[in-house]
């Protein structure tokens, strides 16, 4: 089964949707195997979004999503990397579709709530940057049947 590394900003903690944004993934019927509130080193910032290093709102980023507690998590399930995608909705807040979290919860595209891996690769390197091995708990939901055939 495939993982993902999604993470609540600051933004996402300080207006009290962790519970409502988890509910959607378990909705949905993925399944979590890590999860863990903190706060955000410079360092840790600085590398998950390394991507981003040369673009203008990098300071910006950084300096947000060090700015207070972030909701770590790992979610599993059947193409959960690209459907959680479609769950957190575009970038933009704006852009996003009702339904979305982005869409349903953000005004804009510096608040926007919720970050997700958006590929197999950088799943497996944010995970690995985000969580050791023994903070990942591997279990199988008695439900299984009832959401995949
Ligand atoms: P994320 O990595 O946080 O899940 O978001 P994303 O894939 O949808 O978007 P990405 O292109 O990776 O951008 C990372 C984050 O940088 C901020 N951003 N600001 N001011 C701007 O033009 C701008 N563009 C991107 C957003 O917070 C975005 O989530
Ligand atoms: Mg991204």
């Amino acid at each position: 089964m495939e993982r993902t590394f999604l993470a609540i900003k600051p933004d996402g903690v300080q207006r009290k949707l962790v519970g409502e944004i988890i509910r959607r993934f378990e909705a949905k019927g993925f399944t979590l195997v890590g999860l863990k509130l903190m706060n955000v080193s410079r360092e840790l910032a600085e590398s998950h979004y390394g991507v981003h290093k040369d673009k203008p709102f990098f300071a910006g980023l950084v300096e947000f999503i060090t700015s207070g507690p972030v909701v770590a998590m790992v979610w599993e399930g059947d193409g959960v990397i690209a459907a959680a995608r479609k769950v957190i909705g575009a970038t933009n807040p704006l852009n996003a579709e009702p339904g979305t979290i982005r869409g349903d919860f953000g005004a804009n595209i510096g608040r926007n709530l919720i970050h997700g891996s958006d590929a197999p690769e950088t799943a497996q390197s944010e995970i690995a940057l985000w969580f050791s091995d023994a903070e990942l708990v591997a279990w199988q939901p008695t439900i299984m049947s009832w959401i995949y055939e």
